[in-house]
Parts: C-alpha cells; sequence; structure tokens
C-alpha cells in the first residue's frame, strides 16, 4: 500500500476497454487518491449489459472472482469490496421504489444506473468516479467524479461538516459480525487478540481493554490505590473525565495550568502544585500532541509519583521516536468514535508493570479473581471477590472492530497529519489566526486541530465566529471548557476563576477545526475558504 492520501467515501466503476481514456484516467484517480479500498458493485462486475464500464458493452463478462483477479492485477490495493445490489425484479416489485423511480423519471434502460445508485445509497458510499456521470447526476446522494472532466457534481444542501468522524469499512462490518456468529460476545479471544495488538503497537508488555476512556482512567486510579486525602496533578484544560476519575476514588484533583503555546500541561505548574498529598500526574496529551514525558518522568521521579498518560487523543503519535502508549507508568486511551480508532465506546490502559495490569484485570470484572471462562476451563464453580469492582468489560464485538480499526490506523495518522499541513500552510499568513504550536521531536496525532483567535485583532467575538463558521456548515467546536471553572468542582473543591489563567485566557480564544481521515480535500478547502473570508470580514 501508498500512503497518498484516502479519496473520501471511494467508489472505482472499472472500465473494460483498455485503451478508453477512462481506463487511464480512473487508474490514475486511483493511484493518487486511494491508499485503503474502494468498492465495486456486483453489478460493475457481472451484469450482462456491462452496465457501468467505459460506455461501452462487453461480449465477454467477468465473473465476480475474475474481475477481483483482474483489478487486483491492476492496481496494488488489496482491499476490493464488492457490494451487492437488490436484484432487478425487486426493484421492480417494489412499490416504494417504484415511486422513486418515477420521480427520478428513470427510464427501463437507466434502471441498473439506478441499482448501483441506490446500492451505494444503501452501504453509504458517496463518491463515484464514472464516466457515465449524466446517468448519475441526477441521484442526489452521490457526489460524481468524471475522471477525465475532473470536477464534481455541485455539492448537495449545505452539509456540516463535523469537527472529528469514525471511518468504518466493510472489512469493520465483517469483523462485527464474524464475531457476532462466533461462539464469545464477551471476554472472549477477541478481547485478548486485540489486547495482544494493541500493546504490541504501543510498545508495552500488558493493555487492559475496558469498557470506556473513562473506565480505563478509573481503573488507573485504582490500580495505583488513589483514596480519599490522596492528591492527583492534572491539567486545567482537559475532557472533564480526567479529572473525574480522581474524584471517582475519593481523591482529590490538583488543576495544573496548561502552556499557553500547545495547552499541554506546564511541567512548571506541576512543580509547583506536588504537595505530601500527591500521589500521582495525569498528562493530558492535548489534542493528540504527546506531553514532554522526559521533564515529567523527572518531576514523577524526583517526588516518587506515578505518571500516567491520559493519551485518549493521541493513539498513534509518538515522542522522540517512541511511541504513544509507553511513555508513562500507566497510558489510558479511549475508543469514542470521534477518537483515532473506534469501538463504538470503549478503552484501553497499557503498562508494563504486571501488579497494575492485574489489578486492573480484576477491577473491570467486579474485583472477582477470575472470570467466567477462566472457571469454566477450571472445570470450578469457586471464585472470590477479592476488592470492590466494576462491570468495565468490553465485548468481542467492540474488540473485533478495534482489531480491524487498528490496521488501518498508520495510514489514518498520515491523513491526519496531511490536513493539519493544509491547514497550517493557509492559515500562516491569516492574521488574527494562530493554531497551536507544534513542538519538535513529536509526531501529533491530530486528534483535534484547534485555532487561537487574537481577539485583539478582531471586530467580533469568538462565539460570533463560531457562529458564522457553523453557518457554512463547518461543524466547528471548543475544547475545553477549563474544568476547575465547571459548577460540580467549583462546589465540590472550590475551585474558581483565576486559579488557571493561561488556560482561562485560551479557553476564550480557542476553536476547533474539522479534521478525520476520511474528510475531503474539498471539504478541507471549504473549511480554509469559510475560516479566511470570516476572519478577512472581522479584521479591525
Ligand atoms: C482527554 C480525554 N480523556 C478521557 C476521555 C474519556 O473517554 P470516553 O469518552 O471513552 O469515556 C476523553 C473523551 O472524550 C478525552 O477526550
Amino acid at each position: 500500500m501508498n500512503s497518498k492520501p484516502l479519496l473520501n467515501s471511494d467508489i472505482f466503476i472499472y472500465a473494460a476497454n483498455k485503451n478508453s481514456l477512462f481506463y487511464k484516467e480512473s487508474l490514475k484517480i486511483i493511484e493518487e487518491k486511494l491508499y485503503t479500498g474502494f468498492f465495486v458493485t456486483d453489478l460493475n462486475l457481472i451484469e450482462i449489459f456491462q452496465v457501468i464500464t467505459d460506455g461501452k458493452k462487453t461480449s465477454n463478462p467477468y465473473s465476480t472472482q475474475e474481475a477481483l483477479t483482474y483489478i487486483h492485477k491492476l492496481i496494488k490495493i488489496p482491499e476490493v469490496q464488492i457490494l451487492k445490489t437488490t436484484p432487478f425484479y425487486e426493484v421492480i416489485s417494489n412499490p416504494d421504489k417504484q415511486k422513486e423511480l418515477t420521480s427520478l423519471n428513470i427510464s427501463r434502460f437507466g434502471i441498473y444506473d439506478y441499482l448501483i445508485a441506490d446500492c451505494m445509497r444503501v452501504n453509504q458510499v458517496k463518491k463515484i468516479i464514472t464516466f457515465n456521470d449524466k446517468a448519475f447526476l441526477k441521484f442526489n446522494w452521490l457526489e460524481v467524479y468524471r475522471p477525465t472532466k475532473k470536477t464534481i457534481s455541485k455539492a448537495k444542501k449545505c452539509k456540516i461538516i463535523p469537527y472529528g468522524h469514525q471511518s468504518i469499512d466493510e472489512k469493520d462490518v465483517a469483523a462485527v459480525c464474524t464475531a457476532l456468529r462466533s461462539d464469545w460476545l464477551t471476554t472472549g479471544p477477541k478481547v485478548t487478540e486485540f489486547e495482544k495488538e494493541f500493546a504490541n503497537y504501543t510498545g508495552t508488555k500488558y493493555a487492559v481493554a475496558v469498557s470506556s476512556g473513562t473506565a480505563a482512567l478509573h481503573a488507573a486510579m485504582f490500580a495505583i490505590d488513589i483514596k480519599p486525602g490522596d492528591e492527583v496533578i492534572v491539567p486545567a484544560i482537559t475532557f472533564a473525565s480526567t479529572a473525574n476519575c480522581v474524584v471517582f476514588q475519593g481523591g482529590t484533583p490538583v488543576f495544573a495550568d496548561v502552556d499557553p503555546d500547545t495547552l499541554l500541561i506546564d511541567p512548571v505548574q506541576v512543580e509547583a502544585k506536588i504537595t505530601p498529598r500527591t500521589k500521582a500526574i495525569i498528562a493530558v496529551d492535548y489534542a493528540g500532541q504527546p506531553c514532554d514525558y522526559d521533564v515529567l518522568r523527572d518531576i514523577a521521579n524526583k517526588h516518587n509519583l506515578t505518571l500516567i498518560a491520559d493519551a485518549c487523543h493521541a493513539l498513534g503519535g509518538s515522542y522522540k521516536g517512541r511511541p504513544i502508549g509507553s511513555l508513562a507508568d500507566l497510558n489510558v486511551f479511549s475508543f469514542h468514535p470521534v477518537k483515532p480508532i473506534t469501538t463504538g465506546e470503549g478503552g484501553m490502559i497499557t503498562t508494563n508493570n504486571p501488579e497494575l495490569s492485574e489489578r486492573m484485570r480484576i477491577f473491570r470484572n467486579h474485583g472477582i479473581t477470575t472470570d467466567y471462562h477462566q472457571r469454566e476451563e477450571q472445570g470450578s464453580w469457586f471464585y472470590e471477590m477479592a476488592d470492590l469492582g466494576y462491570n468495565y468489560r468490553i465485548t468481542d464485538i467492540q474488540c473485533a472492530l478495534g482489531l480491524s480499526q487498528l490496521k488501518k490506523l498508520p495510514f489514518w495518522i498520515k491523513r491526519r497529519q496531511e490536513i493539519a499541513k493544509k491547514y497550517d500552510t493557509a492559515f500562516s499568513k491569516l492574521p488574527a489566526i494562530q493554531p497551536l504550536k507544534v513542538k519538535p521531536n513529536v509526531s501529533h496525532a491530530y486528534h483535534l486541530y484547534v485555532i487561537c483567535l487574537d481577539l485583539n485583532k478582531l471586530r467580533v467575538s469568538r462565539a460570533e465566529i463560531f457562529t458564522r463558521l457553523r453557518a457554512k456548515g463547518i461543524g466547528v467546536n471548543v475544547h475545553y471548557i477549563p474544568v476547575h471553572l465547571h459548577p460540580f468542582y467549583q462546589k465540590k473543591f472550590k475551585t474558581q476563576s483565576g486559579m488557571c489563567p493561561v488556560a482561562e485566557t485560551a479557553y476564550e480564544e480557542i476553536i476547533t477545526l474539522p479534521i478525520f481521515p476520511k474528510m475531503s480535500d474539498e471539504d478541507v478547502e471549504k473549511v480554509i475558504d469559510a475560516v479566511k473570508k470570516i476572519v478577512k470580514t472581522s479584521l479591525k
């Protein structure tokens, strides 16, 4: 596979005629734009009319298998997925489909185009590469790409480009289906396999899979025995659960301010917050950028503290050549859909410490020392609850998805970095906008792309810019409200504004722009254009 960018929601309609322009241009596009798989429908391959080739009929149509072999020979992309179209007669006999055919003014000859377009709709594949563009333009759920014109049909209704989105392909779907058909829905072999692959990927000895990133943080706090009276230092800018996990165990989160350039926890502020009650530091790799782990490690060692990485944003990144997941004593991940890989909901903790890993395994299973399958194997009914734990188990269904997703992570990180570079370049000369800085020696995983507004140079507020971007279909967001400003913390821990001034000022200025692997270049350009226009018209 090459590392070229992914074409969003891709479909390739192949050409049977090797000498045609369509054939050559299509191959070029695929090789330029794809690095994972693409789709063809079974109709493209075997239907007697060879409906969508380069417009010509062939006398000897391919069988599905022959066509697959042929495509593999042409291009070195392994994942060619064949989508099944609804049979002709089923469409003809379905009154709803009939109605749609009439409303789209589709004649009998156009029905094959309809079958393909409908199949793409069902499978949520949106982009079609076809010479036969006129026939497909009428299907308003498709973006039509004609290789020889290199233009895409005008966008449909203004749809919001979200700030983050999962990438799910047919391989993921197949992996989940296989797990569903297996004997194990939970606590089975897929959980173990996912943990093993994940530990390998992150260069650690142990990985413990749980039901969410929050459960992973909680398990980490339990493993290091945080209890009432203990303090844990956390950054002011993060998602609430980084601090909540300390409270779950009865401990006190102590908020440290962040570096204004990166919004990562500031090691100087960390040291300033250490007291005799401090037990641990949780560093958050905010937006996907690794914290300064060498410096944090020195501080942790000097004060005999456990170093924990909340790496929920940063899977796939690295620090001084060392992978995220291997940098702290316990490293925590989330598999929520917007995260680098997803299992729907899910989480993981990596560590090189066997005792901590064992404690977390017991914790995720009610505090019971053996799981159901271990007891089955031993032919024993006996179990003991050694500690108070929770049901934080993850299913085999989720882990099957996680395994399938993990394979694609390196490509997705590259795509995220590529989008970030486009933004960096576009905004470098734009006044009043400053993307967060990236430190040398890190590979940024770009879970988020965050810009800071220089409000002194603008006539309007952040809220106004936010609203205008949303109105243009850009699904911007703000990450995060400083945690110590949430009413819960103000009430329970007497935190207040002024405690972390850098975080509080940054919070007024930041906006998160869309970034996710399946984002198309056109969408990236749309975001850039919108930001440029809005900023330029809002300058003082
Ligand atoms: C920094 C950080 N920590 C922890 C979490 C919690 O993860 P989950 O949503 O999987 O519980 C998140 C999720 O958004 C996060 O962004």
